[in-house]
């Protein structure tokens, strides 16, 4: 059975019914989110560009990167290459000795970003990694060359702090003392600025969780009727963890192939959960690993923060 197929009667036979978020990255997935990053409400991006369009002098000063040796920029989860963009611009510009390694679990969004850095960056050495960066992590470059891992976007935030702390722990090993990671994370703040971003105006993000149960119906012959659900996002300051729900508007029964599930009517599928941080939560999440924190940048609006860790 493909992992897709296993993954999804897993999460749906737990007496709460979960998705994993990955899921959400097809082609229409990818087109959703570019979108979801243009949002008024969606501060995430926004915030995280002031800083890689803003400040690169300042984030490129603390990586401390040795201009004798060449450097290997390894991003998870590249995405649109947008912010890094301004970042890769930067080190061409001060003829750092580089080469990038973009990330990502969408096949095609790695097509879309290899076009676009052809064009802007003409000179930029990179090469493609496709999968799940959990899983690319292991096939990481072996060199020795000085490494700095780019794991931008609040991507960590859909890791449980344990997930995160096994998965910095997998991370380290592939790394050699002195290597950075930047980890670009959401700050907790205020429910009246991160639900919004979570449920824009403009149903983006509704359509965005919504999107997986097209891709299930069309990639494991399901039959979700996607008027019976609604999109439910939830946040409280308090924990600091925004989540995404597909609740069922009535009782019904959902076809995967064989298998039948059962929806009461107000029950609710987990398809995504978005920690927030602040120093706290990362030094716990940092405690039982050989990674420590070294700095941080915040941007204009102080929403969101590029975390500088270094391998011990
Ligand atoms: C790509 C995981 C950072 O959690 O904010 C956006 C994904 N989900 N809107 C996030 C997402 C709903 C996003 N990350």
């Amino acid at each position: 059975m493909n992992q897709f197929r296993q993954d999804v009667i897993d999460g749906l036979s737990q007496p709460n019914k979960t998705l994993p978020s990955k899921y959400f990255y097809d082609k229409k997935g990818d087109e959703l989110f570019i979108q979801i990053m243009s949002m008024p409400e969606y501060y995430l991006t926004k915030a995280e560009m002031d800083i890689f369009a803003n400040q690169t002098a300042a984030l490129t000063a603390l990586l401390q990167i040795d201009k004798s040796q060449p450097l290997e920029i390894i991003e998870l989860g590249a995405g649109d290459g947008t912010k890094t963009a301004k970042l890769l611009a930067y080190l061409l510009e001060q003829q750092y000795d580089f080469k990038y390694y973009p990330v990502d679990i969408s096949s095609n969004a790695l097509e879309i970003l290899t076009k676009h850095y052809q064009n802007i960056l003409p000179d930029l050495k990179m090469e493609c990694m496709c999968g799940d960066y959990i899983a690319q992590v292991n096939e990481l470059s072996h060199s020795n060359n000085p490494k700095v891992v780019l794991f931008l976007g609040s991507n960590i935030g859909n890791l449980t702090d344990e997930q995160a702390t096994s998965f910095l722990n997998e991370l380290s090993k592939q790394l050699n003392a002195g290597d950075r990671i930047v980890l670009g994370v959401d700050l907790i703040k205020s429910r009246d600025i991160v639900l919004p971003a979570y449920n824009d105006a403009q149903g983006i993000t509704k359509a965005f969780n919504m999107n997986l149960l097209d891709r299930i119906n069309q990639e494991l012959g399901a039959d979700f009727d996607s008027n019976a659900f609604d999109h439910c996002p939830e946040y409280e300051a308090q924990e600091g963890i925004a989540r995404s729900y597909l609740k069922s508007l009535q009782d019904q029964a959902v076809k995967i192939g064989e298998l039948t599930v059962k929806f009461a009517a107000g029950e609710k599928i987990q398809t995504e959960c978005s920690r927030k941080y602040n120093d706290t939560v990362l030094q716990s999440i940092l405690d039982d690993t050989t990674i420590v924190l070294e700095n941080k940048i915040l941007d204009n609006r102080q929403l969101f923060a590029d975390y500088i860790l270094k391998k011990q």
